[in-house]
């Protein structure tokens, strides 16, 4: 069977973990697992701290203001992983097949994420109580 080179199967882009800050957290990943800091832009009321873990990434997410979507889940839930993101191939198509299985959405329209990709996210209803964003590569 050929592979189209251009496809390179869905991964997971990144973890994203809600923390009450980033500063109490950050040296765990950056220095003791040794993990390199990338920059990241602020998303959803959140300031962001990313690290490598090979091709995918840690993302740290701390709320600006309690009215933030990370805000809130930590008020609710405390701090934890809050979402898992997968890159996939054709995030048109795959929101695309989302649509079509019926499944809760978050985006309806993709949107420019954190590492200044397309993304979208599903429902946690929809996926096991699992918060998925998806992204393009
Ligand atoms: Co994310």
């Amino acid at each position: 069977m050929m592979t189209d080179p251009l496809r390179r199967g869905t991964r997971i882009a990144h973890i994203g973990i809600a923390v009450d800050t980033l500063n109490a957290l950050l040296p765990f990943y950056r220095d003791i697992l040794g993990m390199p800091e990338v920059l990241l832009d602020d998303a959803d009321g959140a300031t962001i701290a990313g690290v490598a873990a090979g091709e995918s990434l840690v993302e740290l997410l701390e709320a600006k203001s309690q009215d933030s979507p990370i805000g809130r889940f930590v008020a609710k839930r405390g701090p934890g992983i809050h979402h898992v993101c997968f890159a996939v191939d054709d995030l048109d198509d795959t929101l695309a097949r989302c649509r079509i299985a019926g499944l809760r959405l978050i985006d309806d329209v993709p949107r420019i994420g954190a590492e200044g990709k397309r993304i979208a996210f599903l429902h946690p209803s929809a996926t096991g109580g699992v918060l998925v964003e998806l992204s393009e590569y």
